[in-house]
């Protein structure tokens, strides 16, 4: 079975009350159970983990190794500056997707650039949860045809 580790960076745990009218209503129990469905539905095993601290989660990617076939991705604010994570998701070598809920283009300028991006699969970004499940859908398909 293959098994994707979503790590949701720093204040993802404030979503549903977070500046909704940029990162909507639903809250990360809600982005994870549509998570956890849809992988199910897909036959796939998935952990999603939260943390504010950006040593943890190169520590949650280190750890990765070995353990998981693929890696969703959103550093939160970290996206922007933390080469840190981008030296290690090369270093893991597992393939990543990076998305936001929000368009970061379209924001603040400091937002536009994604520092982590290049050491990823791609980059989703702009669809609120929906960013999430089109990384999930994405990353099956392109582990599923390398193995
Ligand atoms: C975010 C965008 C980042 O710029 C911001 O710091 C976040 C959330 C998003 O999902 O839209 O915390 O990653």
């Amino acid at each position: 079975m293959l098994k994707i580790l979503v790590i949701h960076g720093p204040n993802l745990n404030l979503l549903g009350t977070r500046e909704p009218g940029i990162y909507g209503r639903q809250t990360l129990k809600d982005i994870n159970a549509r998570l956890l469905k849809e992988a199910k539905d897909r036959d796939v095993s998935l952990t999603a983990v939260q943390t504010n601290s950006e040593g943890e989660i190169i520590t949650l990617l280190q750890k990765a190794r070995g353990k998981f076939d693929g890696i969703i991705i959103n550093p939160a604010a970290f996206t922007h500056y933390s080469y840190a994570i981008y030296d290690t998701i090369l270093a893991i070598g597992i393939p990543t997707i990076e998305v936001h809920l929000s368009n970061i283009h379209k924001r603040e300028e400091f937002r536009r650039k994604s520092v982590i991006a290049p050491a990823c699969l791609g980059q989703i970004c702009g669809f609120g949860f929906r960013s999430y499940l089109l990384a999930l859908s994405v990353l099956i398909d392109i582990i599923k045809e390398k193995k």
